[in-house]
């Protein structure tokens, strides 16, 4: 087998916090997009995946959800990316997904960058927020941490060039390095059928480099990379490690969290997902058994 060839690759940049706090709006706002204004009643329902450049580095974001129904969306978020950028609104400081996003960081062992967000409003606090935060041990470096804090207004434009300075900077520390000339492999970050280009996965390289023309396994579902599209809508023809990628030509829907590799040809693929789908069918057999059985006991 080949030594691993490491390069440095993008930073993987989660977006987390209460719902409402601006996350979406902070994305669009270092995009120059709106995609808040095209949500329904202005909440987050998906993972969405961006990538944007700076400066000549480019990187990767993941938009989660702060609606307290999107949990495990949260986890997986923190769980796929390098480097959580932690959301509080400085009207409403600390509140529970707040927390909650906190401890996926934590359990994912990913570093947090704060970003008090709507310093422009009247009722803005960001001391409080600081402090706040030391009661969930987060600490931030006015009050003797490490963790790097930065006061944004989405709206306004505020200090957006200070927050992708901390990325970065933060970015550097980790020393990001993936082999690009490996085995294609990542995670599904949201799938869905779509009508006109049939199952659609959204996917982020983790290694390796996906090419146009691949036979892919996502979960229980494979499938021949007919294209691969950015969050720009172009085609591209490779996604190298931490490239965000719509991935189209799976004959089935993945599921969100799923992983994703590369594999020898389309015989393979398919052993590995019938032997997949079966496991999933016993399962689902079993609990509908234990289900009938917890029935008969009553
Ligand atoms: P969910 O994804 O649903 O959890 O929400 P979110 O965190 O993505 O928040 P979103 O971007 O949807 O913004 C929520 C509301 O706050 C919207 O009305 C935004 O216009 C507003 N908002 C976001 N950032 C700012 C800001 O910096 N200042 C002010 N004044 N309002 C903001
Ligand atoms: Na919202
Ligand atoms: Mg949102």
């Amino acid at each position: 087998s080949n030594p691993e060839k490491l390069v440095s690759r993008p930073p993987v940049v989660t977006i987390m916090g209460h719902v409402d706090h601006g996350k979406t709006s902070l994305l669009d706002a270092i995009r120059k997009t709106s995609v808040v204004s095209g949500e329904a009643g202005g909440i987050t329902q998906h993972i969405g995946a961006y990538q944007v450049e700076r400066d000549g580095h480019l990187i990767s974001f993941i938009d989660t959800p702060g609606h307290e129904a999107f949990t495990a969306m949260r986890a997986r978020g923190a769980q796929a990316t390098d480097i959580a950028i932690l959301v509080v609104a400085a009207d409403d400081s600390v509140m529970p997904q707040t927390i909650e996003s906190i401890s996926h960081a934590k359990a994912a062992g990913v570093p947090i960058i704060v970003a008090i967000n709507k310093i422009d409003k009247p009722g803005a606090d960001a001391q409080k927020v600081r402090t706040n935060l030391l009661q969930h041990e987060v600490f931030v470096e006015s009050m003797g941490g490490e963790v790097l804090d930065v006061e944004v207004s989405a709206k306004a434009g505020t200090n957006l060039d200070k927050l992708l300075e901390a990325i970065l900077l933060q970015a550097e520390i980790l020393d990001l390095k993936a082999d690009p000339e490996r085995t294609a492999e990542g995670v599904v970050i949201e799938a869905q059928l779509d009508r006109g280009r049939g199952p659609v996965a959204t996917a982020l390289v983790q290694a390796g480099t996906l090419k146009q023309g691949d036979i892919v396994v996502a979960g229980d579902q494979w499938g021949r990379v007919r294209a691969l599209v950015d969050d720009k809508g172009r085609q591209l023809k490779t996604a190298g490690p931490s490239t965000p990628v719509e991935i189209l030509g799976m004959q089935g829907t993945p599921l969100a969290g799923d992983r994703f590799a590369v594999v020898k040809d389309e015989a393979q693929a398919r052993e590995i997902t019938e032997y997949r789908q079966r496991l999933t069918r016993d399962k689902a057999v079993a609990k509908s058994a234990g289900q009938r059985g917890s029935l008969e006991q009553m």
